[in-house]
């Protein structure tokens, strides 16, 4: 298993230390909301019920690589556009696109220099705006990235700020003397490696960059930013999005008297000690700026959602981020994400924390990203590759969540990461190589089909090769094979739709205590069936003797709905139910 993001290095020590406008219309109204005016009864009516992200599945695009439309393989907004019918055809309602505003590109567009228009690279405004428009028409909404923690170097307010220590924006960003010649302020760390202060000599001070140096954090403690960036996401909404995924959200804050944080044994891939970062990582002040981008999103009709990309550390801080219903709608929860193995007790246990978390938010659960290296190998044992990326496909799409994918997982992409040095393009490759080969393998582009550059790019080269797994793993030869990962996504998602019990249901764990088998309860709560899943985490058969009765379940079997492999009448019993290694199984029961 290769260990790509330092986050999940970080997670790793942090468990084991502390064991511790333009005015145009909305996009999706709905009849009573078509006025931005914001009554109390409106606020009510989008806080609560059955707002669409509740059984939205949302599918997160990084636009370099979805579909290249001008042949300068690099994919683009038109390219986008050009794939809605098949996102349609696949079942998804929401589409997450990654950063597509000007920028450098130094962390691949979460190095912004304008938060109010689109980098030539991916096309214009206009391209943008019909975007929206065609997604609208097959009825799939549009959420983009946020990225406020940090702006480009190049963006104008940074390159004022740091022209002089008297200039008007120096205080929208962190600058610090130094203890001394050539010595920062104190030890804070980048989470890209070394130091998170870079000696600007100009004005002979440092300034604060959580991540690259081409990345300086702005200061959440100036109203001036709070507003510029609040009119930034006012910018969007006008323009008919339907949300934003806010990028790295936990570290708006730093301690403002600069405490070290705690050393912890070890060094990183950077070759830096440990450490943790508790002054620099969740300070309370987050909630009131999430309270705030709440609002803001509250002034637009239609349930404009927030979802927060922060990886808490427990329960307790991930239900923070709902507030009382007046953060984020979504948090992704990134403790699901981060379990890196197949164990039936660790994600019962935490689907069980989530499901009951005291706030009452809805869970928002994925497994692969464009951080994180894919599901296909992090979860396959190198045998049964296919048959887990469908038991992975079942535990995302048939919990009580709004579920999460990422391009391709639907396919069974794999993570393919740089052979050489040379060929890296994230930054972090280039810093921590080998130990740390960067994200690049988990970023390659899309495999639509068996032509040149798997249908992706007409270019002669492409920004990330396609890797060699494209000629069997891709839509077009996976559309034609029934059993395919690909055909399985398709019926899974359309199930969620059609079964009352997968959109309105309770989840109730059920058989417990079986160490390798998770099975669950989607309940109905009117007169249709209930649901349930039944997922063999493990490479041996498994009988189990359910007794669904205490439930209100009547039968003595459950009908499958869908089965991989398919079972036989006799497997389906309730009482001496069983199913094959690595089984899934998705079933009626009444
Ligand atoms: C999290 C994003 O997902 C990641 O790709 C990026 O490098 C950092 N935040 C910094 O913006």
């Amino acid at each position: 298993m290769i260990t790509m993001f330092p986050k999940r290095a970080y997670r790793i020590l942090v468990f084991a230390f502390l064991l511790h406008g333009i005015g145009l219309a909305p996009v999706f109204p709905s009849p009573q909301q078509t006025a931005p005016a914001t009554s109390g009864k409106q606020k009510a009516q989008r806080n609560s019920g059955d707002a669409w992200w509740r059984h939205a599945v949302i599918y997160e695009i990084y636009p370099r690589s979805f579909q290249d439309s001008n042949g300068d393989g690099i994919g683009d907004l038109n390219g986008i556009t050009s794939r809605l019918d098949y996102l349609r055809d696949l079942g998804i309602d929401s589409i997450w696109i990654t950063p597509m505003y000007p920028s450098p590109l130094v962390d691949f567009g979460y190095d912004v220099s304008d938060y109010t228009a689109i980098d030539p690279l991916y096309g214009t405004i206009a391209d943008f705006d019909r975007l929206v428009s065609e997604a609208k028409k097959r009825n799939i909404r549009v959420i983009m990235d946020f990225v406020p923690n940090h702006s480009s170097e190049q963006h104008p307010w940074f390159k004022e700020s740091r022209s002089s220590r008297t200039n008007p924006k120096r205080d929208w960003y962190i600058w610090r003397d130094g203890k001394g010649p050539g010595e920062p302020r104190n030890n804070w760390q980048s989470w890209f490696g070394h130091s998170a202060w870079q000696f600007d000599p100009a004005t002979n001070q440092y300034y604060y960059h959580h991540f690259y140096k081409e990345q300086p954090d702005l200061n959440w403690r100036n109203p001036e930013v709070r507003k510029a960036m609040y009119d930034a996401m006012r910018f969007w909404f006008k323009r008919g999005v339907a949300g934003f995924r806010i990028d790295a959200v936990s570290r708006l804050f730093e301690d403002p008297d600069l405490h070290d944080d705690p050393i912890v044994p070890g060094r990183n891939a950077y070759g830096d000690p440990n450490i943790l970062h508790k002054y620099t990582d969740n300070l309370p002040e987050v909630h009131e700026v999430l309270r705030e981008m709440r609002r803001v999103a509250e002034e637009f009709p239609g349930s404009r959602i927030l979802i927060s990309e922060a990886d808490e550390p427990n329960i307790s801080e991930l239900t923070k981020m709902y507030g009382k219903n007046d953060e984020v709608q979504l948090p992704m929860d990134f403790q699901i994400a981060d379990v890196n193995k197949l164990s039936a007790p660790d994600f019962r246990r935490l689907l069980d924390e989530v499901e009951n978390n005291p706030a009452g938010g809805q869970p928002h659960y994925f497994f692969s990203n464009h951080d994180q290296p894919r599901q296909w190998d992090r979860y396959g044992d190198g045998e049964h590759n296919d048959q887990i990326a469908k038991l992975i496909a079942a535990l995302l799409l048939t919990p009580r969540t709004t579920p999460l994918m990422y391009y391709g997982e639907e396919i069974g992409m794999r993570t393919t990461p740089p052979a050489r040095k040379e060929d890296v393009q994230d930054p972090i490759g280039k810093i921590g190589w080998p130990e740390e080969k960067g994200r690049d393998g988990e970023r390659t582009p899309m495999q639509w089909d068996n032509t040149k550059n798997s249908g992706f790019s007409s270019a002669q080269r492409t920004w990330l090769p396609l890797p060699p797994s494209a000629a069997e793993y891709n839509v077009e030869s996976e559309s034609r094979d029934p059993n395919s990962i690909l055909s399985f996504y398709k019926k899974a998602l359309a199930l969620r739709r059609t079964e009352p019990a997968l959109q309105h249901g309770s989840y109730v764990t059920v058989d417990r205590d079986n160490p390798f088998v998770l099975s669950f309860l989607r309940k109905n709560v009117g007169k249709g069936n209930s649901i349930l899943v039944v997922l063999n985490m493990s490479a041996v058969p498994q009988t189990i003797k359910f007794d669904l009765a205490s439930l209100g379940i009547k039968e003595s079997s459950s009908k499958p709905l869908i089965a991989a492999p398919q079972l036989g009448p006799d497997a389906t019993v309730l009482a001496h139910f069983t199913i094959p290694a690595f089984g899934v199984f998705i079933g009626a029961v009444h």
